[in-house]
């Protein structure tokens, strides 16, 4: 478990999944995701079962966990994906799937504990992402929190009819400053 001050990260169970599935069906969430078709519970139950047959340190989701009152509520997913075992580096995802969550610093809480995790525990050298260019919330939410902009994939996603260019992110362990 990684504990921020407003949200915290714990693995993905099969029980979040019903969650997934409706935050996945919906087109504001799936904006800025590589989620092009309808969801059914069962490809969410296949894609979770190959996702637990991968060892943790090679690449694991993670449930992203809101603080409210006392109680700790399923907002999104994070995680760190096809960890590269002599380069050291991972790609890095996330999404809020509360939308009433967006715009509260949560996401970039999320991101920060997931880099921690990285660095700290799985002795990451480099983690980078893919961000389509007009998602600016992403944009700003990943460069409070230390990713910096390498590069331009042109027009590398084809979305709502039209294609966009994709952004690639990263962060350095040299660079990594904490939480
Ligand atoms: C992207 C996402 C993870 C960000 O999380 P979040 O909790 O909403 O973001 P945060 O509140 O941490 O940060 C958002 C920042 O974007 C800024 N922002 C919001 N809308 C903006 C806009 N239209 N233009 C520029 N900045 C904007 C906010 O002001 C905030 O910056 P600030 O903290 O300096 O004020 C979340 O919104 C989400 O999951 N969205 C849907 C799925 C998605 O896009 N996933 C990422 C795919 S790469």
């Amino acid at each position: 478990m990684l504990v921020g001050n407003k949200v915290r990260l714990r693995a993905l169970e099969r029980e979040d999944l019903p969650n997934c599935v409706r935050w996945l069906n919906d087109r504001e969430v799936t904006e800025f995701l590589l989620q092009n078709s309808p969801l059914s519970q069962a490809m969410e139950e296949k894609w979770f079962d190959a996702q637990v047959s991968i060892p943790p340190t090679s690449g694991q989701v993670l449930a992203i966990e809101a603080k409210v009152g006392t109680d700790w509520v399923h907002i999104g997913n994070t995680g760190l994906h096809n960890v590269e075992p002599v380069t050291r580096e991972a790609e890095f995802g996330i999404f809020i799937g509360e939308k009433s969550y967006w715009n509260q610093g949560l996401g970039r809480e999320a991101t920060l504990l997931t880099l921690k995790h990285g660095f700290e525990d799985l002795n990451l050298n480099r983690i980078f992402l893919f961000v389509f260019e007009n998602n600016l919330r992403g944009i700003a939410a990943y460069k409070a929190a230390g990713f910096v902009h390498e590069g331009t994939l042109r027009e590398a996603i084809y979305k709502n009819g039209r294609y966009y260019n994709v952004l690639v992110m990263s962060v350095l362990h040299s660079e990594w400053k904490g939480c």
